[in-house]
């Protein structure tokens, strides 16, 4: 009899086949998010539980199936998990880093270009059949050449993130808890303080995990920091900004605008923000390419099939509860 796998949505196909050489796979072939009560009865089900970054997975549910073996989650973040719970059950907890940090990183840039250069709102008024001719005036937006870039947390994908702007002979400094050597010695990067980085940076990009620490990040005091010519870019986890203050610093102007593609109530965005002309804002879609959710889902199953087999998988956020066993 074959393992069985609870998959809380379908993954794109080399994923799904690659399970099922492995387990039964019992899948949600909805394409809606889960209720709590019905992952609770997969999970009961089934040896390991494949979630994803929208399904909270707390003790409750973790301590619903004595026999779980493991969970592997689709998505580099893991805040959608008590991990703590998990590693008390001695569970593997894992998730698929690595594959989306260039993509994330694309699509970072992807946002600046489109606040900066107002990709967006200029589209909607070549559509909407208003355009008369060139002008002088017409849609300025700021420059991104020369400017000054401030990467908060440089980890894979913030590193990446400022691989890029060397082409565009970018100042750039970022905040992170660590010195990174080779961005200093190869990009020129400069470690400066969160408050320094928030004065000087023109175009600001958040690249942290979220965590308590991170919550909130960015709050009313921070966004009054940054220059009145400066763009927010948040590709990381919405609460890590406060989308309320953000939403008076957009409709006041203290920053000249943001692009976001994370919100802190995800997938509600706070009332009001959808109205500013000054923001570009995504639907979480970041990591979203055929190539990389290929990737994110054989990673996925990958780190499912080492769990059932008693392996070490691939990638695991937990490496103390292999110690255990
Ligand atoms: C996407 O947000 C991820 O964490 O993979
Ligand atoms: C996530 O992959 C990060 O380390 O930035």
């Amino acid at each position: 009899m074959k393992p069985k796998i609870f998959v809380t949505r379908k993954l794109p196909k080399p994923a799904m086949d690659r399970l099922a050489e492995v387990f039964e796979v019992m899948v949600n072939l909805e394409d809606r998010v889960l209720t709590k009560s019905e992952i609770i009865e997969g999970v009961k089900w089934c040896d390991v539980l494949l979630c994803l970054l929208t399904d909270t997975i707390d003790a409750e549910i973790i301590d619903s199936n004595p026999d779980l073996k493991g969970i592997s989650n689709y998505a580099v973040g893991y805040n959608n998990i008590d991990v703590d719970a998990a590693t008390k059950r001695g569970l593997p907890v894992c998730n698929t880093p690595g594959v989306l940090t260039e993509t994330t990183a694309d699509m970072t840039w992807a946002l600046m270009f489109a606040i900066a250069r107002r990709i967006v709102e200029t589209d909607k008024y070549n559509r909407a059949g208003k355009f008369r001719g060139w002008g002088p005036m017409f849609f300025l937006g700021n420059d991104i050449s020369g400017k000054t870039l401030g990467i908060v947390g440089v980890g894979r994908i913030g590193t990446a993130v400022a691989k890029r702007a060397i082409g565009f002979n970018m100042k750039i400094l970022y905040s992170d808890n660590h010195k990174h050597k080779e961005l200093e010695f190869n990009l020129n990067a400069e470690k400066v303080g969160i408050e320094t980085l928030l004065r000087e940076s023109d175009f600001v990009t958040i690249h942290v995990p979220l965590m308590p620490s991170t919550t909130h990040l960015i709050s009313e005091k921070e966004l009054k920091l940054m220059k009145k010519i400066a763009y927010l870019i948040n590709t990381s986890r919405g609460p890590v900004v406060d989308e309320h203050a953000l939403l008076l610093a957009l409709q006041e102007k203290w920053i000249a605008g943001a692009a976001l593609d994370v919100y802190e109530f995800e997938p509600e965005m706070v009332e009001g923000l959808s109205g500013c002309e000054n923001a570009v804002l995504t639907p979480h879609t970041a990591s979203a390419t055929v190539e990389t959710r290929t990737k994110m889902g054989l990673i996925a199953a990958e780190n499912a099939i080492a769990i059932i087999e008693n392996r070490r998988p691939p990638e695991i956020i937990n490496p103390d509860v292999l110690e255990v066993k």
